[in-house]
């Protein structure tokens, strides 16, 4: 039974964050930015790191790649309210770098409370760092994507990070937008408990893999 005024465990790991040194990145950062959306919802998107708008807001995906990532989340029904949205590194790396190895196992504490807290139904990984992040490989964003995973007792689905698609990064011959947006509606169909619709279409000449996904753990949904 919830107590009035008790402090969930959660939010005693929130405000131990928000004012964590445990790396170099607290000292250039405005502010930790911890999660934006429903912590206590089904589905967790996990993206990189803070940028500019999210450190001077304190909310993740809140810059362009966040107005693309709403856009696509309301095409299959969802929106902040059902979903929650998180990134690997709680701080913002200089310059928006990538998050260096002793950052991410820094922050990792972190992510894992939140993955404690919620056990998401659906996990969507955006882009490189998320995906080795929760598939405990060092597989990359091309080859993991097209696929479905089970971890941590959830449906894992690896897409591209918006920024990439912003960018106009092109990973093989599908157009990053397109790739997302088949993902999603993946995600929509597990949420709903049905069967896909159409095969997700993979980027047509991807590089080989460094890792192969393990077959064993690897979902036949796609
Ligand atoms: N990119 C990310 O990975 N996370 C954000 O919060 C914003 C941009």
């Amino acid at each position: 039974m919830a107590v009035e005024g008790a402090v969930t465990d959660i939010e005693r790991i929130r405000r131990e964050a928000l004012a964590c040194t445990r790396c170099r990145l607290a000292e250039g950062r405005t502010q930790v930015v911890w999660a934006a959306g429903n912590l206590d919802s089904d589905v967790l998107f996990i993206g990189e790191a803070p940028g500019f708008h999210e450190d001077r807001q304190g909310v993740p995906f809140v810059g362009a790649a966040g107005q693309l990532l709403d856009t696509l989340l309301g095409e299959i029904g969802l929106d902040r309210t059902r979903v929650a949205i998180v990134n690997v590194v709680k701080c913002r790396p200089p310059g928006n770098r990538d998050p260096l190895p002793d950052e991410i196992d820094a922050c990792r504490p972190y992510l894992e409370a939140q993955l404690e807290h919620m056990k998401p139904r659906v996990i969507v990984t955006l882009g490189n760092f998320a995906t080795r992040f929760i598939l405990e490989q060092p597989i990359g964003i091309s080859r993991a994507r097209g696929h479905a995973y089970r971890r941590r007792g959830a449906t894992v689905i690896p897409t591209f990070h918006p920024a990439a698609a912003l960018r106009g990064s092109r990973f093989g011959g599908l157009s990053p937008v397109d790739a997302i947006r088949a993902d999603l509606r993946r995600v929509r169909a597990v949420l709903d408990g049905t069967p896909a619709a159409s095969p997700v279409p993979a980027a047509l000449d991807e590089a080989p893999a460094e890792s192969e996904p393990d077959a064993a753990e690897q979902l036949g949904l796609f």
